[in-house]
């Protein structure tokens, strides 16, 4: 198992954001997840494409793009040209998720489908064999620095069978309230990408932490 990390920028200071992806650059980190609010979906407003091209000019890793908006589909094409390597949609905003998910792949960029903490994983059944990652969300999205859900890691061994039975590639990313205390038991579980805002920016050395919790497993 090889154990990868997606520091959040939310948490980052935007003030000096060069200097927070350099920080990412400079560590262990695997991907940057970059969320994007947009005050309709979820009950906050984060960042948009201007702040994502600016973030890819001085990244060299790959742009972990969480969508939560609505509507996503119309802006798959400014995402990708901004800079996402990965673009993953919300299944509670696409009626038409496999059509989102062909959309995502024909522009080039790994495909997500993220799922709230409500959502059943029974709803993936149909979609699964054609993502590249499933975020399992283990706070309700909208805002870094929330406590951990308890009940994720059901979750995540429903989906990790659900990936064995269907030969499906997905990759699980957890996101939210990530930290030393749940990361090996996540990582166990079956996870594969663990994202980490508060977590990692909050700490007296971020790139120490970012490395400490890939070396968890
Ligand atoms: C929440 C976002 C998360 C958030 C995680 O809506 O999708 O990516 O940045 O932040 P922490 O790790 O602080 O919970
Ligand atoms: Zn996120």
């Amino acid at each position: 198992m090889n154990p990868l990390i997606a520091p959040s920028v939310l948490a980052a200071d935007f003030a000096n954001l060069q200097k927070e992806v350099e920080m990412i650059n400079g560590s262990a980190a695997d991907y940057i997840h970059v969320d994007i609010m947009d005050g309709v979906f979820v009950p906050n407003i984060s960042m948009g494409l201007p702040v994502v091209e600016a973030i890819n000019r001085y990244a060299n890793k790959p742009l972990d793009v969480h969508l939560m908006i609505v509507n996503p589909e119309n802006y798959l094409a400014a995402f990708q040209k901004a800079g996402a390597a990965h673009i993953t949609v919300h299944s509670e905003a696409c009626p038409h998720l496999h059509r989102t998910i062909q959309s995502i792949k024909e522009l080039g960029c790994k495909a997500g489908v993220a799922v709230n903490p409500h959502t059943p994983i029974a709803q993936l059944e149909d979609i699964i064999r054609e993502v590249d990652i499933v975020i399992l969300m283990s706070v309700n999205p909208g805002f870094g620095g929330q406590k951990f859900i308890e009940n994720t890691y059901k979750k995540v061994h429903r989906l990790a069978k659900l990936i064995v039975e269907t030969g499906s590639h997905a990759k699980i990313e957890i996101d939210g309230g990530v930290s030393m205390e749940n990361a090996r038991k996540l990582f166990d579980a079956g996870a594969n990408i663990l994202v980490a805002g508060n977590f990692v920016f909050s700490s007296e050395n971020p790139q120490e932490t970012i490395k400490k919790l890939k070396n968890i497993v």
